[in-house]
């Protein structure tokens, strides 16, 4: 293929989570609401942290960055997905594509880092508790919510470099509710060998740092907290179970969608539904409402903003109406 003259795709055309019909609805329906809980889960955690002043600890903020980022997270692509179980043809522009793949990265990757600070702080009030004031402030806190964003983008941008040159000239299917990166770039026409391989290192290089981060962070607290009063381990131990179930629901479907980049996997869009809508919104059940300081800010703020609680009967009724007017 002469790669300096081709036209190139104006847009592609995705094939949704699924083709029958019915399912569809269902899905529209079901997914309306995931995303509403996520968006509105996630910003209660949000304005809990920021009106709380005994939430303003380096836990807390962290908490309160990843539900930002869990938001993002689920607005990249999860939106389009419900308006496009009930239009066709499901399309998304070249540029559209891109800027999903682009967001897809910074979010992901800046969630991955932050899980890592999470856990890295959490290493540290367990291990290290007498040092805990010392090593980790509200300035290091910052450095680390920051770092994250920081290499989430450099990351991000390091995968579109080489993805947005591709030639992408003829085929323009993916068989997603997405641009999948891992499905984009197999279009392209050219011998895609070396930018999977590429993409493969980048993400690869990226998840399995922070996996092997995680996982030796935790496996450290396990092994000091076996020392701990009977009380100190069993709120370790629940630290850790909620830590390790948003990882393990986060990181494995990406391993699984990256570790074999070279076949198709029909699994693949499913399994991309349980980081971007599933994991976004366990974070807020799993670390908050278990948390009684979380769950005692909650209440301040219902006392104090009276109006949120009345705002949960509006959203309801704008959802039923906006279900009703399209079906
Ligand atoms: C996110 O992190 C920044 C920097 O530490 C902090 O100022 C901000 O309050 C945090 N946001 C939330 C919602 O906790």
């Amino acid at each position: 293929m002469d790669q300096g003259n081709y036209s190139r795709v104006a847009e592609f055309v995705l094939l949704g989570l699924c083709s029958s019909w019915k399912l569809q609805y269902f899905f529209f329906v079901l997914f309306n609401f995931l995303y509403i809980a996520i968006v509105l889960g996630n910003l209660l955690i949000v304005l809990t942290v920021i009106s709380e002043p005994a939430l303003h600890t380096p836990m807390y903020i962290m908490l309160g960055n990843l539900s930002v980022l869990d938001v993002f997270l689920a607005t990249y692509a999860t939106p389009k997905m419900i308006h496009d179980f009930l239009y066709e043809p499901k399309t998304i522009s070249f540029e559209g594509c891109m800027a999903q793949i682009f967001l897809l990265h910074v979010f992901a990757g800046g969630e991955m880092v932050l899980l890592v600070a999470m856990a890295y702080d959490r290493y540290v009030a367990i291990c290290k508790p007498l040092h805990y004031t010392t090593i980790m402030n509200l300035y290091k806190c910052t450095g680390l919510v920051v770092g994250s964003w920081v290499i989430g983008i450099m990351h991000s941008l390091s995968q579109l470099a080489f993805t947005i040159n591709l030639p992408f000239c003829g085929p323009n299917i993916v068989d997603s509710y997405y641009c999948d990166l891992t499905l984009v770039i197999k279009l392209a026409c050219t011998d895609t060998y070396v930018p999977e391989l590429l993409m493969l290192l980048d993400s690869g290089l990226m998840g399995v740092t922070s996996f092997l981060l995680l996982l030796i962070s935790y496996t450290v607290i396990l092994i000091t907290v076996q020392h701990h009063s009977s009380v100190g381990r069993a709120k370790a131990r629940s630290i850790l179970t909620a830590h390790v179930t948003v990882v393990t629901l986060f990181f494995g479907p990406c391993i699984f969608i990256y570790a074999w980049p070279f076949s198709n996997f029909p699994v693949d869009k499913v399994l991309s539904v349980f980081s971007t809508v599933f994991t976004p919104i366990l974070n807020p059940i799993i670390y908050t409402l278990r948390n009684k300081e979380v769950k005692s800010a909650m209440h301040k703020l219902k006392t104090r903003y009276v109006i949120i609680s009345n705002l949960v009967p509006v959203v309801k009724t704008i959802l039923i109406v906006f279900l009703f007017s399209h079906i």
